[in-house]
């Protein structure tokens, strides 16, 4: 079984993400924006605010995610928003949902490095 980092772990993709995994039995931390409001809870499953906006918390989480556990498998950066020119909604419609900045899951995933070299996987 793997130990799996995901970030925007509280609904949509995932969550979706999460449920299967511990399913299946792995180990999950998950990244979110508001703790208090992850209504879901799992025994294999640590939770650590984190706001991918925010470099001051992506490096906590990322000081969270190494001091409790020894490596990581998988890291899957999910935790954004779809840019302007990719917001098609259902019906058809398309709404303008503000650009999240590109860049930013580049450098977010480069503070899991270390752990991900750790994995013996
Ligand atoms: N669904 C698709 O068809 C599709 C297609 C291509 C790419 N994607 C990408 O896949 C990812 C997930 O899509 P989705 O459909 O599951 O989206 P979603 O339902 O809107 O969920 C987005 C998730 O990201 C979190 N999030 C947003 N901004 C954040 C921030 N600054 N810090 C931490 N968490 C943040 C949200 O948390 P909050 O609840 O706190 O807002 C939520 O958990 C997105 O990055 C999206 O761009 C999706």
């Amino acid at each position: 079984m793997a130990t799996w980092v995901i970030t925007g772990a509280n609904r949509g993709l995932g969550l979706e993400f999460v449920k299967q995994l511990l399913a299946e039995g792995h180990t999950i931390i998950a990244g979110v924006r508001n703790p208090e409001g992850m209504d879901f809870h799992h025994e294999q499953m640590t939770v650590y605010q984190l706001d991918v906006a925010s470099t001051t918390s992506v490096e906590t989480f990322a000081m969270n995610v190494k001091s409790s556990v020894p490596s990581i498998d998988v890291l899957v950066n999910n935790a954004g928003r779809m840019g302007r020119t990719m917001a098609v909604l259902g019906r058809g419609r398309c709404r303008p949902i503000p650009r999240s900045p590109q860049c930013q899951h580049h450098w977010s995933t480069s503070r899991f490095t270390s752990p991900m070299a750790a994995s013996p996987r």
